[in-house]
């Protein structure tokens, strides 16, 4: 049977297991493209260990066994290609979180690809059209596969080189392990039905409170990714001149406190300051319960740096507010039981009294025109934060029955309890698209639904 890579794409529809048979799925897979001359990995998932406190050692899944996982370097625009290789005893797939790429490289089994099996391999090829701070992660089983390490960080760097003397990129996980080093289960279902269960140890970029060290009078961007299943981590920072810059990948048109900022699962921040002169004093970034990291200043530019670098905004098309059509979305706590009489507490509604969502396959929850502008209006009807992620598309977040805010670009908008927001967008990238809380436990027990856009 021949189907080539085109067609393949163009029918990149919703598509069953069923209908896929393996034949298609190799062909697929055996492409040879043109070799690139930058920017290529390769990634093997398989299983591993960790040692995050001394004398333990805890049993993770990971990209080439390491923890943290390798930060993957893009540039805006230019190809990237990283080939995937499966050492797991079940599929894996990898999503580009935030990337505005084509459905079949999106990562989703089923909307977008055939999972990856053990022991085969798929190589991922995209053009990022954004840059900014990114990362990857599993979707498949993805309670344990991201629980177990299956998250990484990558950075699209710009078009036009921004030049900051520092980059830094911190990747935010807490891990269910005690101190003891032992294990504990990675979904409790009374928690699951809450906020989610929570890991007790912070990690960042794989260990706990790491230091860095900034040079006197310098540029500084700290790139920070939540990567955590469930925690939301509330910033503070002792940098008095520290402000965030960049969220979800998108140059904020007001910098915003660090201080009080909610950083949602999924959610990406850019931090930018000037560093002090007095070599010698550090600084700490901090969740409520942890210490993030830690900045020591060294000796550095004898000239202090004035202004931080621009950054460029992305190319997103402009919704058109007059003519947007309206969706309105809820997400709302419900005991009812699925079709197996597994119980569903998380529910993501259109209309009001439409059937819940199948844990292990989503309802298309929307239908749009290629093209077109539409805001979703999303109402919180639950007592626990949600944030909200829409794949493919970034949107512009307009306004909160809650808060006061310049609007601003994301591709994940936390929604606190009660509280509604509308964000708008062009839907400009065809395919069935993921719509889906963040919270990976919620989104596994019915926080999800596919937005179908052609
Ligand atoms: Cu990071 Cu479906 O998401
Ligand atoms: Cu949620």
């Amino acid at each position: 049977m021949s189907i080539n890579r085109r067609q393949f794409v163009q029918g990149s529809v919703v598509m069953g297991l069923g209908s896929l048979s393996g034949c298609i799925a190799h062909d697929f897979l055996n492409k040879t493209s043109e070799p690139l001359p930058e920017h290529q990995y390769k990634l093997v998932v398989k299983e591993s260990h960790t040692q995050i406190f001394p004398n333990t050692n805890t049993p993770i899944m990971a990209y080439d066994g390491s923890n943290p996982a390798l930060v993957i370097r893009a540039a805006q625009g230019r190809p990237v290609r990283i080939e995937v290789t499966n050492q797991l005893q079940e599929p894996t797939t990898v999503h580009w979180h935030g990337l505005r790429i084509p459905v079949y490289m999106d990562g989703v089994p089923y909307t977008g690809q055939v999972p990856i099996l053990p022991g085969e391999t798929f190589t991922y090829e995209f053009i990022p059209p954004d840059a900014g701070t990114m990362w990857y992660h599993s979707h498949f089983n993805s309670v344990t596969q991201m629980g177990m390490g299956l998250v990484g960080a990558m950075v699209v760097d710009e078009e036009k080189p921004v030049a900051f003397d520092h980059d830094i990129t911190l990747l935010f996980k807490n891990w269910n392990i005690k101190k003891s080093g032992q294990s504990y289960p990675l979904s409790i279902k009374r928690l699951a039905a809450r906020k989610g269960t929570p890991g007790l140890l912070y990690t960042t970029n794989g260990v706990q409170s790491p230091s860095y060290e900034i040079t006197a009078n310098s540029a500084v961007r700290v790139r920070l990714i939540n990567a955590d299943n469930t925690l939301l981590y509330r910033l503070r920072t002792t940098l008095s001149n520290a402000k965030i810059i960049a969220v979800d990948a998108n140059p904020l048109n007001k910098p915003l406190d660090v201080n009080g900022f909610l950083l949602g699962t999924g959610v990406r921040a850019d931090i930018g300051f000037i560093t002090p002169n007095e070599v010698g004093q550090e600084f700490e970034l901090k969740d409520d319960k942890a210490v993030l990291a830690r900045f020591k200043v060294i000796e550095g530019n004898a000239k202090r740096v004035t202004k931080l670098p621009d950054l460029p905004a992305n190319p997103v098309k402009e919704p058109d507010l007059v003519n947007a059509k309206l969706v309105n979305m809820t997400l709302e706590w419900d005991a009812a039981d699925d079709d197996n009489g597994d119980p569903l507490f998380w529910n993501l509604k259109t209309k009001a009294g439409q059937r819940p969502a199948n844990c292990t396959y989503p309802n298309q929850i929307a239908d749009l025109m290629l093209g077109k502008s539409y805001i979703f209006s999303i109402r919180n009807n639950t007592q626990y934060p949600h944030p909200v992620h829409f794949h493919g598309h970034t949107f512009r977040v307009l306004k909160s029955n809650k808060k006061e805010f310049d609007f601003y670009l994301a591709d994940t908008v936390v929604l606190e309890k009660n509280e509604q927001v509308e964000v708008a967008f062009v839907a400009d990238n065809p395919g069935h698209w993921m719509f889906h809380c963040h919270i990976i436990e919620h989104m596994v027990m019915g926080l999800v639904g596919l937005v179908k856009v052609a």
